[in-house]
């Protein structure tokens, strides 16, 4: 494995210049980059089954409509109580304001989830530009014994027990999302879900930390991907203003109020809907200010095997979700290639 500076250490030297290794060509000459005035936002209220027809009619067309065309979306009223959220906030602060050393001994380590754990990105070689980010991510569900769930932090003492706590609502938005996006395309809408199982399904959290950046201009907080997940669900805190989508050839910079959650299709919804839901490409661009974002990945169990709905012409073939993760994380330290072609016939 290849060792890599811890950022946050590095932005506490009050650098003047950024390190060479983190400097990356941000914007190629055919991209601008462009603040959207507004974005897509669906009240999950509206969504339900209580719901006056008409008025879920119409939220159910406002879904299928932003999630087909930026494949993210904003969700207010989504049923996870404020507190939690402020929950989580807390903990995730208190542990990046711990010293280096006291991080590192709080959480344990995966021997081999190269994707796990505190620090790390995904650096697969020694001249890999590197992103403006530390991170902290680790295995939510399945419980059970699983050498993932050493690498909860033991400081706070009460991180695992908040972020447990907003998983399982975080977990019960997904599902009633996974049902209302097959609704939305009208479908039948256990679709999606059938996938899905709430013994076995897989929560990862990832803690993303972005420190205050020198010269932000030049770095990126997370380089462009798509998530190889079913359904993401995103909270950040610190300041807004840092992550963008790809619209066409154009990065556009996220209009996301910070006490707004926000949901991105993954690759692997983007595969089961047979094309009809789009799993965004983005990114996150690095600032002056410190950011911080919590993403859940919400999938089905791994031996799963997803099948694309029928009647589409999408072009995407069955996919064991095992072995699309494994082949999304060997691909993505150099992202020339989106993993979402191993699921595609062409
Ligand atoms: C991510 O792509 O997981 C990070 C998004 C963010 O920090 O807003
Ligand atoms: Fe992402």
């Amino acid at each position: 494995t290849v060792r890599v500076p811890v950022v946050q250490e590095l932005a506490r030297q009050g650098l003047k210049f950024l390190p060479e290794r983190f400097i990356k060509a941000r914007n190629p000459s055919h991209e601008a980059n462009i603040t959207l005035p507004m974005f897509p936002s669906i009240n999950m209220a509206k969504l339900g089954q209580q719901a006056e027809p008409g008025v879920r009619a119409q939220e159910l067309a406002q879904l299928a409509s932003c999630a087909k065309e930026w494949g993210m979306f904003l969700v207010t009223d989504h049923g996870i109580h404020p507190s939690v959220v402020h929950g989580v906030k807390d903990v995730v602060q208190g542990f990046f304001r711990l010293p280096l050393e006291e991080k590192r001994a709080s959480v344990g380590s995966y021997a081999s989830i190269d994707n796990m754990g505190y620090g790390r990105n995904f650096v697969k070689s020694e001249d890999q530009p590197l992103d403006w980010i530390d991170r902290l991510a680790m295995k939510a569900a399945p419980k059970g014994v699983d050498e993932g769930l050493l690498v909860w932090p033991q400081k706070p003492p009460n991180f695992r027990q908040v972020m447990e706590k907003y998983v399982e609502q975080a977990r019960k938005l997904c599902d009633h999302l996974l049902q209302a996006l097959a609704e939305a395309l009208s479908l039948n809408p256990h679709v999606f879900i059938q996938n899905f199982d709430p013994e076995c399904s897989e929560i990862n959290v990832r803690v993303n930390y972005y420190p205050p950046c020198p010269q932000p201009e030049l770095a990126l907080g997370i380089t462009p991907h798509s998530d190889a997940s079913g359904l993401s669900l995103l909270t950040q805190f610190g300041c807004s203003g840092g992550l963008q989508v790809l619209k066409g050839l154009n990065w556009m910079t996220v209009p996301w109020p910070c006490d707004e959650l926000l949901v991105n299709v993954g690759d692997l919804l983007e595969i089961m809907s047979d094309g009809r839901l789009k799993s965004p490409w983005h990114r996150v661009v690095a600032m002056e200010k410190e950011r911080f974002s919590v993403a859940l990945f919400y999938n089905p169990p791994c031996s799963t095997e997803i099948q694309p709905v029928e009647d589409g012409d999408g072009g995407y073939k069955k996919v064991v979700v095992g072995d699309y993760v494994r082949h999304f994380y060997e691909i993505s330290p150099t992202l020339e290639k989106q993993a979402i072609a191993y699921a595609k016939n062409a």
